[in-house]
């Protein structure tokens, strides 16, 4: 098996455990766009800057970049099928979902954990994804719970500790 399989490298890096975000802004045409990703992280604190990687590939990807605002929606728990309907190709899979809009006009969906507000600051290449950053403007946290995680190719949750006597 070779290393630069792409199936061994989804497998093998599926290993390390993410959390959940949905990334949404508001198009020019008042549309609202939205995309899950497993590849949010902080870059940096001063100035205050993170990152996610859209793949290439997606037809989400330049409806959020036309956005030039995005907010990032760390999702909690009990949010796996509201992640698995905006994951999807489905046009209209923000229809309806519950939300209200941040100072620069993104979407914070109902129920997220934590939301941060961004500007595009830069875009990079990156083989077949690119690397988005965003400058953030504001932020906080929104519910107090635990986050959804993605792990080996499946939904989890943090398991309550086991008890030591
Ligand atoms: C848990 C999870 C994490 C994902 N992470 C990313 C990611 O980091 N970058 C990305 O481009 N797509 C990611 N995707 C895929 C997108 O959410 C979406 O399903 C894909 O882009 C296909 O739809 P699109 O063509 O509308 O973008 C992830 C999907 C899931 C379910």
């Amino acid at each position: 098996m070779s290393k630069k399989d792409p199936g061994t490298f989804r497998q093998i890096l599926g290993h390390y455990p993410t959390g959940v975000c949905a990334i949404t802004g508001t198009q020019p045409d008042g549309k609202a766009a939205v995309m899950i990703v497993g590849s949010f992280t902080s870059v940096s604190l001063d100035p205050p800057l993170v990152a996610f990687f859209p793949d290439k590939g997606s037809s989400s990807w330049p409806k959020v970049e036309a956005c030039e605002s995005f907010c990032v929606n760390v999702l909690a728990d009990h949010q796996e099928s509201l992640c698995r309907i905006l994951a999807s190709k489905d046009p209209n899979k923000f229809e309806g979902v519950p939300h209200r809009l941040s100072t620069r006009g993104a979407p914070i969906l109902d129920g997220a954990l934590a939301w941060i507000d961004c500007s595009l600051h830069a875009v990079h290449e990156a083989g077949d994804h690119y690397i988005a950053i965003g400058q953030v403007h504001d932020l906080d946290i929104h519910h107090l719970g635990s986050p959804l995680l993605f792990h080996k190719g499946a939904y989890g949750k943090i398991q309550p500790p086991l008890e030591i006597k």
